[in-house]
Parts: structure tokens; sequence; C-alpha cells
């Protein structure tokens, strides 16, 4: 695999080409998971739950993400390594482009936000600085408590207008690309025939231009309940590396999300 840049993702959404990403949050796994041909790898907050055993994804600290981002960018190969901003790092413009700065010292290649229009601002200051930012609508889970837990969003017709209007104004002001969680399968595909950026889901549907999955649950090691649009690569495969291999070629073949993982 050619090293992967933002001008791949938007050129595989020109040619209308899905790509595949998974969290990784050492060294080993992104690796592994590069070697896959997985185009984009995410130090994602989700790390909270997966390895530090949170309920939440509110505990994550910069200083988390920051080690996690070192370790997986000495394995990341030639997979673009996005990396998340923690819950509140966001809190002044100032703060934001401080903190987004130390985790591009630390090897991030892309900074992904949660939130809605109100991160205009500061997307639009980090994109003027050569940041390339992934803008993460619908349910985002620094949210839950807000939401009153993980629970789809968009179902409605107003809160579907609603984030795609925010969409459109987090595009304009920059964001490179739209990550899109938990919504109905009808959204994801309208976001991507309406958007210009590379629309990336998770429980967002099969019609969107990227998926991704958190990587415990494609190798089934996720405590409790796995969600609805998580599968277990690993119950067909022989190894880890060959459960990776089979999520990136489900994903290229738009077999993976099925209609049972979508909403
Ligand atoms: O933190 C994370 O792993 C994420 C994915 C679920 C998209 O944000």
């Amino acid at each position: 695999m050619k090293p992967v840049t933002l001008s791949t993702l938007q050129a595989y959404k020109r040619g209308g080409e899905t790509f595949s990403c998974l969290t990784a949050y050492d060294a080993s796994f992104a690796r592994m998971a590069s070697d896959a041909g997985i185009e984009v790898l995410l130090v994602g907050d989700s790390l909270g739950m997966v390895l530090q055993g949170h309920d939440s994804t509110l505990a994550v600290t910069l200083d988390d993400i920051r080690y996690h981002t070192r370790c997986a960018a000495q394995g990341k190969g030639n997979s673009l390594l996005m990396v998340d901003l923690p819950f509140m790092s966001n809190i002044s413009q100032e703060r934001l482009l401080q903190n987004a700065g130390e985790l591009m010292r630390a090897g991030a290649e892309m900074i992904k936000i949660e939130g809605e229009s109100w991160m205009a601002d500061g997307i639009r200051e980090l994109s003027r600085r050569g940041v390339p930012v992934c803008a993460h609508l619908g349910l985002t889970p620094q949210a839950v408590h807000q939401f009153g837990g993980y629970k789809i969003q968009g179902r409605d017709q107003e809160r579907a207008d609603q984030l795609l209007a925010d969409a459109r104004i987090l595009v304009d002001a920059g964001a490179s690309v739209i990550l899109l969680e938990c919504v109905p399968a009808e959204l994801g595909q309208v976001m991507r025939d309406t958007l210009e950026v590379p629309v990336i889901g998770i429980g967002a549907g099969v019609d969107v231009d990227g998926q991704i999955l958190v990587m415990h649950d494609v190798i089934g090691v996720t405590q409790g309940r796995t969600p609805r649009f998580a599968k277990n690569f690993l119950t067909d495969a022989d190894d880890i590396a060959s459960a990776f291999r089979h999520y990136h070629e489900d994903v290229k073949a738009r077999r993976f999300p099925a209609a049972e993982h979508s909403f």
C-alpha cells in the first residue's frame, strides 16, 4: 500500500471506492492493521473503555492520547494516523490549537473532533494552520450523558436535517472528513451523496465512503454487550492478522456492514 494521505481518501471518494479504518492504540496492532491494508488508523478515545475499563470515554486525558499516539505512530506503516481530541480538550480556541498541535507533534496526521456546528470556528482555525480535521457527528460518545445513553441519532427528520446542516457548516469551515456514528443508513447515504468530503461511518450503513470499527470489537475481546454495528471477524479467521484482512476485504467489497449491522 502506498502512503495514505488526505488526497488518497479524496480520490477514493471521487472514484466511488470505499476504504477501511480501525482503531489502534499501540505499535504492534497498528503494524498488523496497516499490513492488512487498512487505510486509516484511529487513536480513539475509546481507549478509555477498551484499554482503561471505564464505561465512557470521559476519563481520557490528552496525556493518554499523546502516549498512545506515539506508540501507534511507530507501527502505522503507510496508513493515515487519525487521532481523537479527548473530552474538554477544546474548552477554548487557544487550548484547542495547543492540544491539537501536541497531538500532531506526537505523530497525528489528522485530528478528530466530536461536536456539531459550534465547533466551526475551531475547525476553521485548525485547517488554516494546516491541520486536517475529521468532524465526528451523530452519536458523539463524549456527550453520552446529554444524550441519556448510547442512542441512535437522526431517526426523526428534524434531527436528521440538523445533522446534515451541521455537517455542511463544518465542511464549509474546513473539515476534511466527516465521521458519522449510529445514524439510520438512509442518512449515511444522504451525507455521502451530499457532502464533497469523504464520509466515514460506524453504524451508518454501507452507503458511506469509509467504515470504521473499534479493534476490540473486530477481534471479539470487547467486554459486555457488543454494539449492533460491530462484527467479530476472528470467529472465521485463523488469527488476528487474518481477521483484520477479512474486515478490510469485506469493507472494500461492501460486504460489511450488512443490514443486520445497520439501523
Ligand atoms: O474513539 C473511537 O474509537 C471512535 C470510533 C468509535 C469512531 O471515535
